[in-house]
């Protein structure tokens, strides 16, 4: 044995073991173990790697970002639905334009204060009905010295102003709510008695309600 190769006994070389007990207890000498080849192998392959973690929790939110630039123009929407059809409209004013103007015909009123749907003929003085309906037709004559008007429609039959002025000037109103057929003709009309007419005098009608 060599003496480097040599090293204390223990208990890896049993064979060896009880000589050793045996000879120390006689004579205190150390006993050296033979030289045992080692059985270290060679180191072994990698292991497989682990399976991947859990994923960690979601981590706080973020402070929020600047507004964004406007969008573009949407697309013109759909047309919108019909709204209410405007009511029916029939209406005139006028005045008499000269005083004194020709009886037993329809007075004329020249100075027309409203004829929006022309309605009223002014050069002959007489309104013709457009929209059948319920009117309300009014005037206020300045007649003299026995001066007989009447109210006409499409003739003499309608007498709604039956009246006569006593000597001196005379205001001659009267007011008459009349069911029209579209062509019918109104007009007012002094009688035989006539005697002057002063302008100012006026007439009007208008649509209640058509039908
Ligand atoms: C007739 O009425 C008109 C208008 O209101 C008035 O100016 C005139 O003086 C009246 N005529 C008479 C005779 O009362």
């Amino acid at each position: 044995m060599m003496p480097g190769t040599s090293r204390p006994c223990s208990f890896l070389c049993p064979g060896v073991w009880i000589l050793t007990i045996v000879l120390a207890g006689a004579g205190g000498e150390q006993v050296l173990c033979p030289d045992v080849p080692r059985l270290t192998g060679p180191p072994g392959p990698p292991g497989i790697p682990g399976p991947p973690g859990f994923p960690g929790p979601p981590g706080p939110p973020g402070i929020p970002g600047a507004p964004g630039i406007p969008g573009p123009m949407g697309p013109p929407g759909p047309p919108g639905v019909p709204g209410p059809s405007a009511p029916p409209k029939s209406a005139f004013s006028a005045k008499v334009g000269k005083s004194y103007p020709v009886p037993n015909q329809p007075i004329g009123f020249q100075n027309i204060l409203y004829n929006e749907q022309q309605v009223f003929d002014e050069s002959s003085g007489i309104f013709t009905c457009q929209i059948p309906g319920v009117y309300y037709c009014t005037y206020n004559l300045e007649g003299h010295q026995n001066s007989h008007m009447i109210l006409a429609r499409n003739g003499p039959e309608v007498k709604a102003s039956d009246q006569k002025t006593s000597d001196a000037y005379e205001n001659l109103s009267q007011s008459e709510i009349l069911q029209l057929e579209k062509g019918d003709r109104v007009w007012l009309d002094a009688e035989e008695a006539y005697d002057g007419i002063r302008e100012g005098s006026y007439f009007f009608c208008f649509l209640i309600y058509d039908s």
